[in-house]
C-alpha cells in the first residue's frame, strides 16, 4: 500500500461505516442465546475495535465485553461466552490459538477476517466468517473491524442504538475530514499543525477513562505504526496518581515530550478539573501541549471524532518524518522470525 492509498483510506473511513450499515448477518438466528460474557480476541489494529466495543458495552450492555490480546483465554470463557475472533490477515498466531481454545470450551464463535488460516479453520468448523475487504492494512480497516462487531450485538439484542450512532459517525467524520484532508493548508488543518509540533518530539497522549481512553490508545498506536515514532498514553484520573510525578525530573529529560490531551464535554467534572491542573503543572516543563475536543453527540461519534484526528495527525507526522506510513517492517520481521 502506497502513501496515496493510506491517504485514500483516511478519506474513506466514513464510508467503511456506511457500507457496514448495509450488512446482513444470515446466521443471527442460530446465535440467539443468554450469554454471560463476550470476549473479543485480536491484536494491534484488529484489537482496537474490540476496545471500542468494550467501552460502548460498558454504557449499553448488561454483560461485559473483555478484550483478549493473548494466546490464552481467561478462565471464565465457556459455553455461555460469545467469542469474536478478529484478525485482518487471519494469520495472527495469538488469535488462532485463542480461537482453538474457544472452540474446545464450546463458546459461540464468530470470526471477522479478510481470510487466512482463521477463515480456513472457521469454514471447516462451520463457524460464520464476517468478511473484511482485502487490500487494506489492519489499522486502515478500522471501520470494518468495529462496525460489524457492534451491529451483530445489536441484532442479537445485546446492545441498542449502535445503528444510529454509526450513522452519526458517518456524518461527523465526513464533516471533520473537510478540515483535515491533505489539500487543506496547515493554518486551517489541525492535524497538520499537531504533526508539525510532534516532529522531533516524544508524543504523550492523555485521555480519560470515559470516552477517550481508547482514542488515546488509537493515537499512540497510529503514531507508532504510521510515523514509526515512540508514543505513550495514559488516562485520567489514574495518571494523577503516578505519571504526573514523573514530570518533576530535570527539564532536559521531559523537554522533548509533547502532550496531546483528548477532551470530551461529558468527561466527569472532576476529570475536567484534573486535566486543567495537570496541564498547568506540565506546561513550562514539556516542549508543548495541545488539547483536542471531541465532536458530535453520540458516544461512538465523539469517540471516533477523536480517533480520526489522530489518524490524520499520525499520517502527517509520517510525511513530516519523510516516512512511508504504510509498511510496518518490524512487525513483519517479528512475525517472520516467529514462523
Ligand atoms: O496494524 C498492524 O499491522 C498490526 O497491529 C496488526 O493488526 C497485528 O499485528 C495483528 O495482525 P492482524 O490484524 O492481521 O491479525
Amino acid at each position: 500500500m502506497t502513501v496515496e492509498k493510506m491517504r485514500d483510506y483516511l478519506y474513506h473511513l466514513p464510508e467503511q461505516f456506511a457500507e457496514s450499515l448495509k450488512m446482513e448477518f444470515d446466521f443471527v438466528e442460530d446465535y440467539r442465546s443468554a450469554y454471560e460474557n463476550i470476549v473479543v480476541s485480536g491484536l494491534g489494529g484488529s484489537a482496537i475495535g474490540g476496545d471500542i466495543l468494550r467501552t460502548f458495552a460498558l454504557q449499553k450492555a448488561s454483560i461485559p465485553v473483555v478484550v483478549n490480546r493473548d494466546y490464552n483465554l481467561p478462565a471464565f470463557v465457556g459455553e455461555k461466552t460469545l467469542f469474536y475472533a478478529v484478525s485482518y490477515s487471519g494469520n495472527t498466531e495469538e488469535t488462532l490459538s485463542a480461537y482453538r481454545q474457544a472452540r474446545e470450551r464450546g463458546a459461540a464463535i464468530v470470526c471477522f477476517s479478510s481470510g487466512g488460516e482463521l477463515e480456513k479453520m472457521a469454514r471447516l468448523d462451520g463457524k460464520p466468517v464476517v468478511k473484511v475487504p482485502t487490500g487494506l492494512v489492519p489499522r486502515a480497516a478500522t471501520g470494518y473491524l468495529f462496525a460489524p462487531l457492534v451491529l451483530l450485538l445489536e441484532k442479537l439484542g445485546i446492545v441498542a442504538g449502535a445503528r444510529d450512532e454509526l450513522g452519526e459517525c458517518v456524518l461527523v467524520l465526513r464533516d471533520i475530514r473537510d478540515s483535515l484532508h491533505p489539500e487543506i493548508e496547515i493554518e486551517k488543518n489541525p492535524a497538520k499543525k499537531i504533526a508539525r509540533e510532534l516532529k522531533d518530539s516524544i508524543p504523550i497522549i492523555w485521555g480519560s477513562s470515559g470516552i477517550s481512553e481508547v482514542a488515546a490508545l488509537r493515537w499512540k498506536a497510529q503514531i507508532n505504526e504510521n510515523a514509526k515514532s515512540p508514543a505513550y498514553y495514559h488516562v485520567f484520573p489514574e495518571l494523577n496518581h503516578n505519571e504526573i510525578v514523573g514530570f518533576e525530573v530535570p527539564a532536559e529529560l521531559v523537554s522533548r515530550l509533547f502532550v496531546v490531551i483528548l477532551k470530551d464535554r461529558f468527561d466527569h467534572e472532576r476529570v475536567k478539573r484534573r486535566m486543567a491542573i495537570s496541564r498547568d503543572i506540565i506546561k513550562q516543563r514539556v516542549k508543548g501541549f495541545v488539547e483536542v475536543e471531541s465532536r458530535g453527540e453520540s458516544f461512538l461519534a465523539r469517540l471516533y471524532s477523536l480517533c480520526y484526528t489522530g489518524d490524520y495527525a499520525s499520517f502527517y507526522l509520517a510525511l513530516e518524518n519523510g516516512i512511508n506510513p504504510t509498511p510496518v517492517a518490524l512487525i513483519d520481521y517479528l512475525k517472520a522470525e516467529l514462523a
